[in-house]
């Protein structure tokens, strides 16, 4: 049974509160005091009703006796807290030593009035009750911001790391588009050049034949000489001086060696940009990465001059499937490069291991690093920042076309004036439409 009180009146504290009382002359009693000082009260005669009126009504104070029928004053404390932690309960005690009062206090009921219930206490206590929920609720919003905070930045990074995925994902797209269109022109030409080249080739060659057999001829001329007169002698000699006979057969030779070695580069290029643009192009063949590395450590004693140091920190790798002449290449790339870089005594540390479904390779150098400015270019055919005759800026071109092929990556990472590390990833099977990822 309950019962709601009249409008406020302007000195009353706005507040409501509930009052839960077996006895019902008491209870009257503390309506009454509570009408002369907060703006709403209600009553009920147990725990039971009280939770009743407390849900439905949800007072901003409990003011409940302790020794009750039905469900007595601890129970129902323990029932709102649970439903509402922050709900403000006072008990009513009538014994200070009751060791009821001990254990509610210990349950989580704020305070305590003793009986006969002062006025000026129940205005003191509802207010200490008021102002400790406010602060209660102050501390809750400031811990629900933090939180909120904490997850909005948590959400930012998120988002941030999204927004790197997504550039860097861009970037390899540009990367893998740019190293298409150039495949494609470097196919093209080298096809160009292949032809014009193979019959300067076959013609040179066949030109060397003929002054090969020119200068039998001449020299047959020469066992002549003393036939003829003095005048022709002397014709002749004028001649040979004219144009410089003795310098002339001498050079011609040493011309033909040279222009030879340049034909065999030139043709060394276009086989360099045809790589390029295919990759290669024999089988895939289970292969073991480490037995790679060490062939081409073996054919690599010239470049690394003995001055640098090569330390091997491999992990455990399964066979691999890819083609390994390719696989070869590139490793040959990038231990020249790293090896070109060391200017002195220096060191190349070459790691491998396992990530996921791929094998890393890692080739480290203390070398003089790449400027942050070009570190984009170096996959692009024909750069290179090497003298003339000393780099063709392909190699690494070649061999990200060919980690291209094996739907693997290649990545640098550079500290100029510290070294460079590329890491390479090849996955272990051989991929089914071999996709660029690089
Ligand atoms: N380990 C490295 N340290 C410093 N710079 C490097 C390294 N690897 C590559 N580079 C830079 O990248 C450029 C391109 O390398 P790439 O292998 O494609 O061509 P290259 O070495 O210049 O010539 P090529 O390999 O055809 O003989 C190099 O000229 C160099 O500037
Ligand atoms: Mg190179």
């Amino acid at each position: 049974m309950t019962t709601e009180t009249p409008p406020p009146s302007d000195s009353r504290i706005d507040a409501r509160v509930l009052f839960v009382e077996d006895d019902a002359l008491q209870l009257m009693a503390l309506r009454r005091l509570g009408e002369k000082i907060v703006s709403a009260v209600r009553g009920a005669p147990d725990g039971q009703q009280g939770l009743q009126v407390w849900r439905d009504w949800q007072p901003d104070v409990i003011v409940t006796d302790i020794h009750m029928p039905h469900m007595n004053g601890l129970e129902l404390s323990a029932a709102i807290k649970r439903e509402n932690p922050d709900a403000q309960i006072v008990v009513l005690t009538a014994d200070l030593t009751d060791d009821s009062l001990i254990e509610a206090l210990h349950a989580g009921v704020d305070r305590y009035i003793t009986k006969p219930v002062d006025m000026r206490l129940l205005a003191d206590a509802i207010r200490k009750c008021l102002r400790d929920r406010d602060h209660l609720k102050e501390l809750r919003l400031n811990r629900e911001i933090t939180l909120l905070n904490t997850a909005l930045q948590k959400e930012k990074a998120e988002h941030l790391a999204l927004i790197r995925r997504l550039e860097e994902a861009h970037n390899q797209l540009l990367q893998s588009e740019k190293m298409a269109s150039i495949g494609q022109l470097a196919a093209g030409v080298a096809h160009e050049i292949n032809n014009p080249l193979g019959f300067v080739t076959a013609n040179f060659s066949v030109l060397q034949q003929y002054i090969a057999r020119l200068s039998r001829l001449l020299a047959t001329y020469a066992g002549f000489e003393n036939d003829l007169s003095a005048q022709e002698r002397e014709t002749l000699a004028h001649v040979k001086a004219e144009i410089d006979f003795e310098f002339l057969n001498e050079d011609i030779s040493d011309m033909f060696e040279e222009s030879s070695s340049g034909l065999r580069r030139v043709k060394q290029i276009v086989q360099s940009l045809t790589d390029f643009a295919e990759g290669g192009g024999t089988d895939f063949e289970p292969c073991d990465l480490h037995e790679c590395l060490e062939t081409t450590l073996s054919v690599m004693t010239h470049e690394l001059k003995g001055k640098t140091q090569i330390l091997r920190e491999y992990g455990d790798l399964p066979m691999v499937e890819c083609i390994p002449s390719e696989i070869r290449q590139v490793f040959m790339s990038l231990l020249v490069n790293a090896a070109q870089a060391i200017t002195g005594e220096g060191r190349i540390v070459i790691r491998t291991c396992r990530q996921d479904d791929f094998a890393c390779i890692e080739v480290a150098d203390n070398g003089h690093g790449i400027p942050p400015d070009i570190l984009h270019r170096i996959f692009d055919p024909f750069f290179t920042t090497k003298p003339v005759g000393e780099g063709t800026g392909l190699g690494l071109s070649i061999a990200h076309g060919i980690i291209r092929k094996h739907a693997g990556r290649i990545d640098v990472e550079s500290a100029p004036g510290q070294g460079t590390t590329f890491r390479v990833l090849i996955p272990f099977h051989r991929p089914e439409a071999a996709t660029t990822t690089a």
